[in-house]
């Protein structure tokens, strides 16, 4: 999340002063409404698996920088002196990702941490309405207020009892952020000598502030819906005036379906990037919403359906490394794409009710999400790559555009994803039903009905997606419609209490509550898909889950260093315990990663109990099931320090075919999942 390493290059800033009026067809109560709402954050708590995981996150990484990593624990918000870019948004990304997680695993000591952060920055409100220590127009930029404003909705959900002083502070501020932008867009758009966004980030993310404006103008408008409303507009007209319209972009003729050095290309740098296109595609819906206009709708599917085509990874992240490029599977993508397309996926299929777009959301949560975090959660890859025979420093930096060679290994920096999947699990229907969409362990509490007088509580006893069982638990004091989702990927014998299930248009399986103490059962059907790509490669699929070659590998851990300098990094930096390391991961002598497999043969196979997970989960060898895939080692050229494309190269055998060890891709931090196919003859599996 950390997006500091681009080489600038401004687009043109041709500004026109333009008189600006106040939509007259809408209103605070015409925000176009969600197919499915989410939840108040803490109403949904986690069980099973995924509490392990939410547990071993607050005990790692994320739950202790605040005790050292220089950028939160001295961030000049708190009344420290570091800041790591003049963008200032190492700690408002912090602060919008913990506030999930503390109330999500209603962890005290996180919530404690947070609370801090809340009292410090509302305490320290500036006369003016700034949130933040910045008090020039030279560094006082409004991007990483967006962030800091998510955080504080999030948190007003969460804790009632701050509600007051978070909505009187979002108040002040957007009256300053109105008046700001009605000057020319200061602290958007930079003029003279201001410092704070040189590049273009916060012009190429206008569209964020519109997630907590909304909600501001939804629940607690007062008086001061106009300036709202006028505040949004703005922020796109500046964005627009820069050159940063996501309009021109999401389409089939802008849209650049492969991009290299040489392919032609008008429009800005900002779209281009992995992050900003993860981000970028809610950008057409948060325009939607204020107007209603079934176009931006349109092209918000649109948008999904170009990066699905041409960028999407098999993990389900976007392959860009920070540049999109083509399918490649050894370009890799960053971590923080996979956190913003979890988020975009959840946020639009509660506008759009696709089904797929909820299975996307969930393959990226299960797959690209787990694969770059360490399985104890203290250590995460900048960037990953799909096919991926070893984790350590490169011998060239020409693989990637801007990411440097020291980019695939496992090391210091921060990942929050996790808990708002959680958040955006359960979701309420507008037919006053409540949906469990996200089909992970966990338990939701709400007052659905007219005046909220019934009061249900849902409980999903499973191990999904590592098990396909789902035992619901349900007490409601009236009746109810619950609905379960259903993936595109369960077959025909799927069931709920043993009847075939009959889910609607948008996957949606209806179960009739009665009041009262209830169970519902679901049992998900599936058998392993093979995804074929191009030249002849294929890609294995189970559930929810990507297979791919297990790599069994040697770990050597050293003291992480900073990536681009390559120098050990200052200890305020790193954890005063030690638990902070980089990680370098080599391949144990005589394993093999040069396989080409004949995907006819596999088999299914479990190796411990669905029931009772491992802990941590994402482990080589931890998930309960695996796949045997018939296999042949061949000649596989390495490129660039790594494994060459498949489907560029001939595909020759050697030796005996064989039965390969297939994994859950997030398990097995080195891995093969794109991989050529052949015709093999019968091997046995059963091995
Ligand atoms: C807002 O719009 C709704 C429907 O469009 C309308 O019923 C309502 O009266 C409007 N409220 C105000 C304050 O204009
Ligand atoms: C607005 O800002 C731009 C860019 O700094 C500048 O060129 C332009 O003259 C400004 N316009 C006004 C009316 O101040
Ligand atoms: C969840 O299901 C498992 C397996 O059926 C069972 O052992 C466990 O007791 C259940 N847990 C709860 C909280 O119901
Ligand atoms: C459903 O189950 C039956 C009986 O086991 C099996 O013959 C059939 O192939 C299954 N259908 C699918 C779509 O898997
Ligand atoms: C962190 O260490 C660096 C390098 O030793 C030093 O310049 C900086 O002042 C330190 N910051 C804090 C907050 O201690
Ligand atoms: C398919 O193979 C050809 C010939 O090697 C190569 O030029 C092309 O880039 C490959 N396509 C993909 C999508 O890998």
């Amino acid at each position: 999340m950390v997006t500091l390493k681009l080489p600038v290059i401004l687009a043109a800033l041709t500004l026109t002063k333009t008189a600006h009026s106040l939509p007259t067809s809408v209103n605070d109560t015409s925000l176009v409404q969600p197919v499915y709402y989410p939840l108040d954050l803490g109403s949904i708590k986690p069980l099973g698996w995924f509490k392990d995981q939410l547990e071993l996150e607050a005990a790692g990484l994320s739950g202790n920088m605040f005790d050292f990593y220089r950028f939160v624990h001295d961030s000049k918000y708190i009344g420290g002196s570091t800041e790591y870019s003049a963008l200032d948004e190492a700690s408002p990304y912090w602060f919008n990702g913990l506030v999930p997680l503390a109330f999500g695993l209603g962890d005290g000591r996180i919530r404690g941490q947070v609370k801090y952060y809340l009292d410090y920055i509302l305490d320290h409100q500036q006369a003016d309405g700034w949130i933040g220590f910045e008090t020039t127009q030279a560094t006082r930029g409004l991007w990483a207020r967006s962030l800091i404003l998510m955080g504080l909705t999030q948190y007003a959900e969460a804790d009632p009892t701050q509600t007051e002083r978070i909505v009187d502070a979002m108040h002040r501020y957007v009256v300053l952020a109105h008046n700001m932008l009605k000057n020319n867009y200061t602290g958007l758009l930079v003029h003279g000598n201001d410092a704070f966004d040189t590049a273009g980030w916060g012009v190429g993310r206008t569209h964020e502030m519109h997630i907590p404006l909304q909600w501001l103008l939804e629940r607690y408008p007062r008086d001061n819906t106009a300036i709202i409303w006028e505040t949004m507009d703005l922020m796109i007209e500046g964005g627009v005036l820069w050159g940063a319209d996501w309009r021109t972009f999401w389409t089939d003729g802008a849209y650049p379906k492969v991009y290299y050095d040489t392919t032609p290309y008008d429009l800005s740098w900002v779209f281009l990037h992995g992050v900003n296109m993860a981000q970028g595609l809610r950008y057409t819906l948060s325009l939607y919403r204020n107007t209603g206009d079934p176009a931006l709708k349109a092209q918000t599917r649109k948008a999904v359906d170009l990066l699905a085509t041409y960028h999407r990874s098999l993990a389900g992240t976007i392959l860009a490394d920070e540049y999109i490029s083509d399918l490649n599977p050894s370009r890799g993508a960053e971590l923080c794409i996979a956190a913003e397309v979890m988020f975009s996926a959840a946020y639009i299929h509660q506008y759009l009710g696709h089904n797929d777009i909820a299975d996307w959301a969930e393959q990226t949560a299960f797959n690209a999400f787990p694969v770059s975090v360490s399985a104890d959660w203290w250590s995460h890859q900048y960037v990953q790559q799909e096919n991926q025979p070893w984790s350590r420093n490169l011998a060239t930096d020409d693989l990637w555009w801007d990411v440097n060679s020291y980019g695939n290994v496992f090391g210091l920096e921060p990942n929050y994803a996790y808990p708002k999947f959680l958040a955006n699990s359960f979701v309420t229907t507008s037919d006053g039903g409540l949906a469990h969409v996200f089909l992970i362990p966990g338990s939701a509490a709400v007052s659905l009905g007219k005046d909220g007088a019934n009061t249900v509580f849902v409980s999903a006893n499973t191990t999904y997606p590592f098990g396909n069982t789902i035992t619901y638990t349900i007490s409601a004091t009236s009746p109810f419609s619950f609905y379960v989702r259903i993936p595109m990927w369960a077959d025909s014998n799927t069931t709920i209490d043993a009847m075939n299930v009959a889910p609607n248009d948008k996957g949606l399986h209806k179960i009739e509550v009665p009041a009262g103490e209830s169970t519902a059962s679901v049992q998900l059907s599936t058998s392993p898909r093979v995804v074929p790509r191009a030249n002849n490669t294929a890609a294995i699929y189970y559930g929810a889950i990507l297979y791919a070659l297990a790599i069994d590998y040697d770990e050597v851990s050293f003291a992480p260093i900073n990536y681009r300098s390559e120098e050990v990094l200052v200890a305020n930096t790193t954890d005063p315990l030690g638990r902070t390391k980089d990680f370098r991961l080599t391949p144990k002598a005589g394993t093999t990663w040069n396989i080409a497999i004949d995907p006819s043969q596999i088999e299914v196979v479990q190796t411990s109990s669905t029931e009772n997970l491992n802990n941590p989960i994402w482990e080589l060898g931890a998930p309960p099931v695996e796949l045997r895939v018939a296999a042949v080692e061949i000649d596989w050229p390495v490129v660039l320090d790594t494994a060459a494309d498949p489907g560029t190269f001939d595909v020759t055998p050697k030796g005996e075919p064989f039965a390969a060890r297939f994994v859950p891709y997030g398990s097995s931090k080195l891995h093969m999942a794109l991989l050529p196919v052949v015709r093999l003859d019968q091997v046995d599996l059963q091995v």
